[in-house]
């Protein structure tokens, strides 16, 4: 995805900025069964191999309500002007919060669940995000591109995967981009704006960002791990 949709001059694979640099850094971090033509890393040993996953209704839940909590904090963050380049990354049309409050609606009746409360790993990501968002823009810029853009690739092929097994198939909102031109369209301006903020950056400033990449692998691999 991320190829359709041209906007203006705008195409990535064109202006190859920043984004391609932290596309890099994450794509190196995906195992190779997530990401077969570009991952390089071994699989965590808490991790167990997608091919065994054996998701429950519970669980899942309990990942929608913790990554809510995720884009909760990261949707305050942006419209909370803590940084001025935030502010170009407020209604790009990605946000989640939105979406997963109706699915976990829709989730509690449908099956006759009571929501838990998040105060798991999407709590702590929620709460580290707060932190770092005050105190290293780059570095909170890195968890941004990778936590939406992780959702749009990988993300989904599990939100199919686990819908198949578990809700009959039902497509939830967390997976929906219901916006004019869809997600391709909003990919690309987020991506032109990611490159434009990371532009005014020193070198040491990008490379911190870089180097945020593994921490976000880390927090988002203990909520993926809610799933399994
Ligand atoms: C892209 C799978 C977890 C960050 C991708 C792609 C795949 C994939 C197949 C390539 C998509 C493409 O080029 O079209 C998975 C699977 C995961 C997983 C199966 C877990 C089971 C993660 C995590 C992160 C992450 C934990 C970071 C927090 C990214 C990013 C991209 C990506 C930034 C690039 C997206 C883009 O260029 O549009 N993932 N991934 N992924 N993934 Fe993951």
């Amino acid at each position: 995805h991320g190829h359709g949709a041209a906007m203006g001059d705008r195409r990535p694979g064109e202006k190859k900025g920043f984004v391609e640099e932290m596309r890099f850094v994450a794509m190196r971090m995906h195992t190779r069964e997530q990401a077969p033509k570009e991952g390089k890393a071994e699989p965590a040993k808490e991790a167990k191999p997608m091919a065994q996953w054996q998701p429950t209704r519970e669980g899942y839940l309990r990942f929608l309500v913790e990554s809510k909590a995720v884009y909760d904090a990261m949707e305050a963050i942006v419209a909370s002007g803590a940084s001025p380049m935030y502010g170009d990354f407020v209604d790009t049309g990605l946000e989640r919060a939105e979406g997963l409050a109706k699915d976990i609606e829709w989730f509690c009746q449908t099956y006759g669940m009571e929501a838990p409360v998040a105060d798991g790993p999407g709590a702590e990501y929620a709460s580290f995000l707060r932190d770092i968002s005050k105190t290293s823009p780059p570095e909170f810029i890195c968890h941004f591109y990778n936590v939406y853009f992780a959702h749009s690739a990988g993300g989904r092929m599990i939100g199919r995967k686990v819908s198949e097994m578990i809700l009959d198939g039902k497509e939830l909102q967390f997976y929906r981009w219901d916006k004019p031109g869809g997600l391709d369209a909003m990919m690309t301006r987020t991506k032109a704006k990611l490159n434009d903020a990371a532009e005014k950056w020193s070198r040491e400033e990008k490379d911190r960002c870089l180097e945020e990449t593994g921490k976000s692998f880390e927090l988002s691999g203990k909520l993926l791990r809610l799933i399994a």
